[in-house]
């Protein structure tokens, strides 16, 4: 059942005298590099050291990648500061083995722990400083800090500043931040790399770079053109922005029989033009039916975040969406940081100390694809859609709509391109509990199929994908000859018009392809 070619992988990779060489020379080279022989035997773990399973485990968000089929690192380093990130980098490239680099661990596909040829995996879980700046109402927020840590290190400062961050509190700074990131509140602020100030990352050279030195394309690059093409991210500095004293969530629930159909039908015309302090999330899913027995229905769930009180938040929704008939007893108020806590577990006893646990080694297994709509999908669409959800059994949708500020910030001011012109963007989502391979074929099937009814409703030319929902079924980079025409694939999807200068940066900053992935960007072919 596992393709050959990974089987002969892993002998390859677990080979004893292959990986013992590899573990001996870059280990000399470390501690040449460092100057620090002592330390750095306590930094790497090789796949004989009896830790080396639960460090690489601690932070594999996905159970699809927590199989002893799953190809796994030479070794693991786990760097404490910023000068072993250097020497890891530099003794990497000394004997030409791949450099895998993990923050938090939440890429949809492993890619920052998972590789098809040989590899050293960069931890970077130990760099987790937080300094948080209120008079300058900014923080330098290293890599391996989570989200839930940033909020909380700011809530501990001022109960009016958060960051339009992620929901996801152990989402992992270093891959959230190079790869885009939003949250609740992209409406009013944008995407989190808007709120960029500066960066400090380890170059292909193994050279430690800030905003100035690193110059403009550079830093442009790594604010959501995916960080890992262009080298290790130590820390980013961030503006913070400000929140009201008082939130309002909600959360509301509708099935078919309660007119879902003409209520997601008037979302699509809501949520993305309403007051940009409100964000309706919608979750869209296949259930069981309340009223009929054994029979299967779609329910509706909108989850909601309004920087405003709730008196106000019910005026607008009644006059702008009387059909969802929010009441007063659906919302709640909430400071900030206990709306993050909402978002997170919906639990009215969590304190936000919850927000520094960092969760270990727990996953469903899951998959995800994304899509952006543009025109509003009509009502005989989203019955065609349902019928067919209904039909496939498990799969669900997410709805987040923009609108608000995404949409005034130009497409090219960062490398996310999805602005203008886009109403929502869905997430494509399945999670099981159990392992094997007759579930997981069954539910990877599920997941594409439903990506390709909904052809018809989406972006076109190139079908756009959000990079940080990492999906290798639009396209893979084997880096080989073909590189380029491979990169400009899924490049296209992730970065439309953005993906040339990608590539013209990446040629310049890493020509050798030192820092490279699935889906990195690659260089511009080498003229003949
Ligand atoms: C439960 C869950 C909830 C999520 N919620 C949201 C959400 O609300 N909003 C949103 O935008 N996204 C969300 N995501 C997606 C998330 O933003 C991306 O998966 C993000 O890339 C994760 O960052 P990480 O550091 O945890 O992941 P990792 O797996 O560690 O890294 C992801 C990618 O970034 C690279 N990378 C990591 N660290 C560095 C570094 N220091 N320097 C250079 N490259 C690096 C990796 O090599 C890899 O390519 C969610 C994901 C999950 C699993
Ligand atoms: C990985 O599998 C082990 C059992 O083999 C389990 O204890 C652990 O919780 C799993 N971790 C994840 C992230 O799935
Ligand atoms: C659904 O819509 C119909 C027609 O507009 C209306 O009569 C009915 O009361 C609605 N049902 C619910 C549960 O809102
Ligand atoms: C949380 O509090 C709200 C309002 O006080 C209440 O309606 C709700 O049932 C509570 N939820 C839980 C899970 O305790
Ligand atoms: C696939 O998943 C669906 C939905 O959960 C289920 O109804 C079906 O029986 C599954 N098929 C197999 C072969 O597991």
């Amino acid at each position: 059942m596992i393709p050959l070619f990974i089987l002969l992988l892993l002998q390859i990779s677990a080979s004893p005298a292959a990986s013992g060489s590899v573990d001996a020379t870059f280990l000399q080279c470390l501690s040449k590099q460092t100057n620090q022989p002592a330390q750095v035997s306590k930094l790497v773990y090789a796949q004989s050291n009896p830790s080396y399973s639960s460090v690489l485990r601690a932070y594999i968000r996905n159970a699809r990648f927590n199989t002893s089929s799953t190809p796994k690192p030479v070794l693991i380093v786990t760097p404490t500061d910023e000068t072993q990130v250097q020497a890891a980098v530099i003794c990497a490239k000394n004997i030409g083995i791949q450099l895998k680099i993990r923050s938090g661990g939440h890429d949809y596909e492993g890619v920052s722990y998972i590789s098809n040829v040989p590899f050293i995996m960069l931890d970077m879980s130990n760099l987790r400083t937080i300094n948080v700046n209120i008079q300058e109402q900014s923080a330098w927020v290293s890599a391996g800090a989570t989200l839930g840590e940033l909020y909380y290190r700011i809530w501990e400062k001022s109960k009016v500043h958060g960051f339009p961050g992620g929901v996801c509190p152990t989402v992992g700074v270093g891959g959230h931040l190079g790869g885009g990131g939003y949250g609740n509140m992209l409406r009013k602020h944008g995407l989190t790399v808007d709120h960029v100030l500066d960066a400090k990352i380890v170059d292909a050279n193994g050279k430690i770079l800030d905003k100035n030195s690193m110059g403009e394309d550079l830093f442009w690059a790594i604010r959501g053109g995916g960080a890992a093409s262009f080298g290790v991210v130590i820390a980013y500095k961030i503006a913070l922005v400000p929140v009201p004293e008082k939130v309002t969530v909600f959360r509301v629930e509708k099935y078919l029989e309660e007119n879902a159909t003409d209520i997601v039908y008037k979302w699509q015309h809501v949520a993305p033009t309403v007051d940009e302090n409100l964000f309706m999330r919608m979750l869209v899913q296949p259930v069981s039916s309340k009223t009929k027995k054994g029979e299967k229905t779609i329910r509706i769930t909108i989850i909601a975040q309004f920087l405003g009180k709730a008196d106000e938040l019910i005026t607008l929704l009644n006059k702008e969406f009387p059909e969802l008939g929010l009441k007063k007893g659906d919302v709640l108020e909430k400071d900030w940081i206990g709306s993050v806590l909402w978002w997170g577990i919906k639990d009215n006893n969590t304190t936000p100390n919850w927000l520094l646990d960092r969760h270990p080694d727990t996953a469903d297994f899951t998959r995800r694809k994304s899509d952006y709509v543009q025109q509003p999908i009509s009502k005989d669409g989203l019955e065609f859609i349902w019928k067919r959800m209904i039909k496939l059994g498990k799969t669900g949708l997410v709805f987040n709509p923009y609108g608000g500020k995404m949409s005034q910030i130009p497409a090219s001011a960062t490398p996310f391109p999805h602005r203008a012109g886009n109403l929502f963007k869905i997430q494509y989502s399945v999670n099981w509990e159990e392992p094997g391979y007759e579930l997981d074929k069954n539910y990877t099937t599920q997941i594409r199929k439903l990506h390709h009814y909904l052809t018809p409703f989406v972006s076109k030319n190139p079908r756009s994908a959000y990079l940080n929902y990492r999906d290798l079924d639009i396209g893979i980079n084997h880096q080989g000859k073909k590189s380029y025409a491979e990169g400009q694939v899924f490049g296209a999807k992730y970065f439309n018009a953005n993906f040339d200068r990608l590539v013209k940066v990446k040629t310049a900053v890493d020509p050798d392809n030192f820092f490279r992935n699935q889906q990195s960007i690659p260089t511009l072919p080498k003229k003949a």
